[in-house]
């Protein structure tokens, strides 16, 4: 038995020297020291042992177990303490380390001009108005002015849902649902997604934005049409920016034209930019025309007004010298953190 004592022992103190962590150290308790462990069955087997030596002998196993348990209480203790160390060491935080960037996004190049755009307007005593991108063919062409053989309609062709429905062309359609709410006086500006069966190239786009405006009211005249636009671009532009008005055709508005700025490059001398021309077109305008005035129950013998519309993308591209529009949409931050 006295062997049996050694042995179990000697085994016991190796397995703690190699026990490495708190359940290993648990399972040598379990097996040789608790209840149901080796050391403890040996004082079961007492009993086979004759009188006079059973006393020395219980003593022994006691002794040794007692000796055992001391040592794995120790060695419990070192590697608590050697885990604790280990968990300090993987969570010590540098603060010399220079901290992590937080990456803010921010507003959208066409987004901020947009903002500066509807600043201008708003100033000036505009609203804002909103609607469908998904329009009636009835809004989008034919109240106004632009009939079902309207050669027009080649110009701006787009998207049919059905052969009512389209994918608006044009801001403009937002003219006339303005006008059917609304009694004048109206001043609003619609910016909003206007939509055309082009391919993408560096200046075309199958989705684009126009900013379309609209005032109606008794008396508005071409001048008015001139003062308001031309404190827009001044605003937009610059002071010194000068205008030019060419004569154009859009068939809801009579008188129409296209409105130029001077080269904000050359200034009026001619350059690459502006193509020798000396003047870049800004956007197209008119008098709101009498039939699309009646079309929404407004009395042009009453009421007259002006419209305009313009393409943000241009006036972007322009303002941060941008060759390629496809650059808008393609979410490239190297381009977008530029703004
Ligand atoms: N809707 C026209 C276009 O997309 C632009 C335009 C021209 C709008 C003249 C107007 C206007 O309101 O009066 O080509």
């Amino acid at each position: 038995m006295k062997d049996k004592i050694k042995a179990i022992s000697e085994l016991v103190e190796q397995k703690l020297s190699e026990a490495n962590d708190a359940a290993s150290l648990e399972n040598i308790r379990i097996n040789y020291l608790g209840k149901k462990g080796e050391l403890t069955s040996l004082l079961r087997e007492l009993g086979k042992l004759s009188p006079e030596e059973r006393p020395a002998m219980g003593q022994l196993v006691n002794e040794v177990k007692q000796r055992l348990e001391a040592e794995l209480d120790q060695r419990k203790a070192s590697i608590a303490k050697l885990e604790l160390e280990n968990k300090l060491k993987n969570e010590k935080i540098d603060v010399t380390l220079p901290a992590k960037e937080k990456k803010l996004g921010h507003i959208h190049p066409m987004n901020i001009v947009l903002r500066e755009i509807e600043d201008i307007f708003k100033e000036m005593g505009f609203t804002i108005a909103d609607g469908p991108e998904v329009e009636l063919d009835y809004y989008n062409f034919e109240a106004l002015n632009v009939p079902k053989d309207h050669p027009a309609r080649d110009t701006q062709d787009t998207f049919y849902i059905s052969d009512n429905v389209v994918l608006r062309t044009q801001t403009s359609p937002m003219q006339i649902r303005v006008m059917e709410n609304n009694k004048p006086p109206i001043k609003i500006i619609a910016p909003g997604t206007v939509y055309r069966s082009d391919a993408m190239d560096a200046t075309h786009s199958p989705v684009f934005h126009q900013i379309e405006g609209l005032v109606v009211d008794k008396g508005v005249t071409f001048a008015d049409l001139k003062g308001t636009l031309e404190t827009f671009a001044r605003k937009l532009y610059g002071t010194d920016t000068g205008f030019r008005y060419r004569p154009h055709h859009f068939p809801f508005t009579e008188p129409s034209a296209e409105m130029d700025i001077t080269c904000f490059n050359c200034h009026g001398e001619g350059c690459r930019l502006c193509k020798g021309e000396g003047y870049i077109e800004i956007l197209g305008a008119g008098m709101v025309h009498p039939k699309v005035l009646e079309t929404c129950g407004i009395d042009p013998n009453e009421y007259s007004g002006f419209a305009f519309g313009l393409g943000l993308e241009r006036v972007v591209m322009r303002r941060y010298n941008i060759d390629d529009l496809r650059l808008f949409t393609e979410n490239d931050v190297r381009f977008l953190k530029q703004f």
